[in-house]
């Protein structure tokens, strides 16, 4: 079963390519340029008039359907992003999501506003807190993929960590804690980034067809697991009471979990991915850091949140403005749309020295790589177990792990909303 996933298989290389996924979705862009603009862009105002792409002269691009045509304000400071976020009633989630040519509107939580989003979170929530991560998870998914991993590398004295590591932790392991099999993991993915209108080199039909398979793909799970429940996440949906205020408690139809599952699959699959890349190269890179944390493994967790505030894989996300509102000096009317920069607040230099280096020493604040409030990352604790897991597991195997000089040095790539290494290509020994 699990061959598959360590299997050399193409679509690895289509699927798991920051630029040509980026170029798929339309939105790529020079990502080491970004920055620098950013912060003189935030020298001007911590929320400024107009879309972000806009005030960089950057070609067009829509992320959601649902801001087309409305005016845009973008927030870039650490402390403008967390009265945002704090404000559900003013600043809603409502403008997320892509519409599904099949029918399925619903990416679930992720779009919902509070009170029904917190309804809604309650059911799935329980699986996603840290004892879990560290015990079922752990034990159902992670280890065990990152065992066989690190035993087909062993065989050899180069890799190229980006294809034959980061790629295959995250998919494996929510698929196989989803309830499918792990063989499956591969093909669902790329039938679920085909399915949606994000991806823009498909044709409709196709669309149409890749959201089918994902939905029947789904539902059957469901009902086999409802005829016989076993130990994984569609089987706890299948256990858990769905409580609206003022509505009578009752279970969560096949729909349901099927949009939980939808969301889980997209948010969990390609951000711990880039993630994981991100801190090695930032590792990988400094080497001194590097030596540091192979000698201290109580530093690993602090090599990712450092790696979580220096470059964020989901840089940007969206709200869409209630009513009329002043934010920090701004008069934003109802029905604009908020451009939230969080990977922006996490390098204000109000809140961080030096925020553009790498430095895993610095005094730990909390940063917004994860969001704040509401919404904040469901899989977060999952994520943190993947990347800890991973980076331990390749120093505990490769004592001698460094970049490969004759390979070409990895760079940050991508785009705006969504970034990672270019390629990890390493040597083992
Ligand atoms: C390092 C990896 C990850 C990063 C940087 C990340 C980032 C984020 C951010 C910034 C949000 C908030 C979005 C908003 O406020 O609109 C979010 C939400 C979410 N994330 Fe993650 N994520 C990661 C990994 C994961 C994983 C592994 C899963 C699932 C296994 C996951 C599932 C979700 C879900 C379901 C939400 C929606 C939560 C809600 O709306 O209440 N994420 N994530």
């Amino acid at each position: 079963m699990l061959d598959v996933l360590t299997a050399d298989d193409p679509l690895y290389e289509e699927l798991y390519d920051v630029r040509r996924e980026a170029e798929s979705v339309g939105n790529w862009v020079d990502v080491a340029a970004i920055m620098p603009a950013v912060h003189a862009l935030r020298a001007r105002g911590p929320v400024l008039a107009g879309r972000l792409r806009e005030l960089l002269g950057l070609p067009p691009h829509e992320r959601h359907a649902r801001a087309a045509g409305r005016p845009h304000w973008t927030v870039l400071s650490y402390e403008a992003c967390e009265a945002a976020l704090r404000d559900t009633a003013t600043f809603s989630n409502s403008v997320q999501g892509h519409d599904n040519p099949a029918g399925e509107k619903s990416m679930g939580i992720l779009e919902m506003d509070p009170p029904v989003h917190r309804a809604y979170r309650r059911t799935i929530q329980p699986r996603f807190n840290m004892p879990e991560a560290m015990g079922w998870w752990r034990e159902h998914t992670i280890d065990t993929i990152i065992e066989r991993l690190i035993a087909r590398m062993a065989t050899g004295t180069r890799a190229d960590l980006n294809l034959d590591y980061c790629a295959r932790i995250p998919v494996y392991t929510i698929t196989t804690a989803i309830g499918l099999d792990g063989d499956e993991a591969l093909r669902f993915r790329h039938a679920y980034l085909n399915s949606t209108s994000a991806s823009r080199t498909v044709t409709m039909e196709q669309r149409i067809a890749n959201a089918r398979i994902v939905e029947s793909t789904v539902l059957g799970l469901v009902e086999r697991r409802r005829a016989e429940p076993r130990d994984d996440l569609v089987s706890f949906l299948l256990g858990m009471t769905l409580q609206i205020p003022g509505d009578a408690p009752r279970p969560l139809t096949d729909r349901e979990i099927l949009a939980h599952v939808k969301l889980v699959m997209v948010a969990g699959g390609g951000t711990s991915w880039r993630q994981m890349g991100i801190a090695l190269f930032a590792l990988l890179t400094h080497p001194e850091q590097l030596a540091a944390v192979r000698a201290d493994r109580a530093l690993v967790d602090d090599a990712i949140e450092e790696s979580l505030r220096w470059n964020p894989t989901a840089p940007y996300f969206y709200r869409m403005v209630t009513k009329d509102v002043e934010l920090f000096g701004q008069h934003i009317p109802a029905g604009a749309v908020l451009e939230l920069g969080l990977g922006p607040a996490n390098r204000d230099p109000a809140r961080w020295e030096r925020p553009d280096e790498y430095d895993l020493f610095r005094p730990r604040k909390s940063n917004m790589a994860f969001g704040l409030g509401t919404h904040r990352c469901l899989g977060m604790n999952v994520a943190r177990v993947e990347i800890n897991r991973g980076i331990n597991a390749l120093l505990d195997h490769f004592p001698h792990l460094r970049l490969d000089p004759d390979a070409p040095a990895p760079f940050m790539t991508g785009g705006l909303e969504q970034q990672g290494v270019s390629g990890l290509p390493v040597l083992l020994r």
